[in-house]
């Protein structure tokens, strides 16, 4: 199979993690004989202090152009701390995924048994959990008009949401239900928000058209709290943008770290293959970010957008062998893993490529 990928690494970490992620997609190609050739872009604060663009054209062309996209994160510490920039890291992703058409987020909470006791949740409740968010990736506040009076004492973001929107998405969560445990959960905020009742209407009318899938409704704040009482009980997670954003990263906990987290933005083009961790500036260019997610992206990517499902659980038991071979980066290690076991960016990298291999 010939495939050109383009390369973001982005800012911070980005540009640690994604290294790793091209090296596994090289070493695929030279296993599986496939042709994979890759370009790279900029985006993000690296772009800005390049262009003054976070999301340069020639970024734009080239992912349009390509078959794939493994991005790195974006962001940096000196914006958030000045709400009054104007051009922002952020804008970029935000308008990479508009521009491509990018509707629908997958973010997989996907637990390895080594990791039941890294993360601060009891493994007995979390032993057995397996979920697939579906977050709305290009509507919601995010993509609302904005505004704040001259007098600087008023701002607005608009939240609203079209039908189609909602249809979209909500058939992508159906129709991978149907492969999984038949079971669609859908967020909403539908006791307060007039968007969550359009949300509600439509999900229930998508839902009519699969009856062998369950459906449940739940409030955002009541699913934060079930998440993690019993992430066991949920199955697909269908959300809009903003609660997406917030309940994804709180189910990262269920997989031990951010670290581990990967994701899929699907829609009309090109796919965009990221793990849901930032930049991490406070630890960035120190060979301590973990790459594990980086390269579960490249497994999605090789099975979502190349439909390579042997060698996406190469990949996927690689970084799985990997860990019960005891080694861990610094945010998957807990107090009784052994010092010489926690292994720095590089080195993680290279341990998953040795596996990969045999
Ligand atoms: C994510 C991130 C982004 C988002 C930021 C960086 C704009 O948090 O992908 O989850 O809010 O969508
Ligand atoms: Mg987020």
């Amino acid at each position: 199979m010939k495939k050109n990928i383009l390369i973001i690494p982005g800012d911070g970490i980005g540009q640690e993690v994604t290294v790793w992620g091209k090296q596994v997609l090289a070493s695929i190609a030279a296993q599986f004989n496939h042709e994979f050739s890759f370009q790279e872009a900029i985006m993000g604060h690296t772009a800005i202090e390049a262009t003054g663009n976070p999301l340069p054209d020639e970024t734009l062309v080239k992912a349009k152009a390509s078959d794939a996209i493994l991005f790195g994160a974006i962001g940096h510490q000196k914006y958030d701390n000045d709400p009054s920039a104007k051009v922002r890291p952020e804008q970029g992703l935000l308008k990479i995924r508009k521009e491509l058409g990018l509707y629908a987020n997958l973010r997989p909470i996907l637990l390895f048994d080594e990791l039941l006791d890294a993360s601060s949740l009891k493994p007995e409740v979390l032993r057995g959990t397996d979920i697939l968010f579906f977050r709305e990736l290009t509507g919601d506040v995010y993509f609302g008009e904005k505004k704040r009076n001259e007098q600087n004492t008023f701002a607005s973001d608009l939240m609203n949401y079209n039908r189609y929107e909602v249809e979209r998405i909500a058939r992508k969560a159906y129709e991978a239900a149907r492969t999984r445990g038949k079971k669609v959960c859908s967020v909403d905020k539908a006791n307060v928000l007039e968007t969550s009742r359009l949300w509600r209407e439509v999900v229930q009318e998508i839902a009519a058209q699969y009856p062998d899938v369950e459906t449940e409704h739940m409030f955002i704040d009541n699913a934060a709290m079930q998440l993690v009482k019993n992430p066991k009980k949920f199955d697909v997670v269908l959300t809009a943008n903003l609660f997406g954003d917030i309940l994804t990263d709180e189910a990262s906990q269920i997989a031990g770290s951010m670290g581990m987290l990967a994701s899929a933005s699907i829609g009309d083009g090109t796919g965009f293959f990221e793990p849901i961790h930032g930049s991490a500036h406070d630890i960035a260019g120190q060979d301590k970010a973990n790459p594990l997610a980086s390269i579960l992206s490249v497994a999605l990517m090789l099975d979502i957008a190349f439909g390579l499902q042997e060698e996406a659980r190469v990949v996927t038991n690689a970084v799985a062998a990997t860990l019960k071979s005891g080694w861990r980066t610094g945010d998957i290690a807990n107090a009784e893993t052994r010092p010489e076991n926690i292994l720095g960016t590089n080195a993680m990298g290279a341990k998953v490529l040795e596996l990969l291999k045999k």
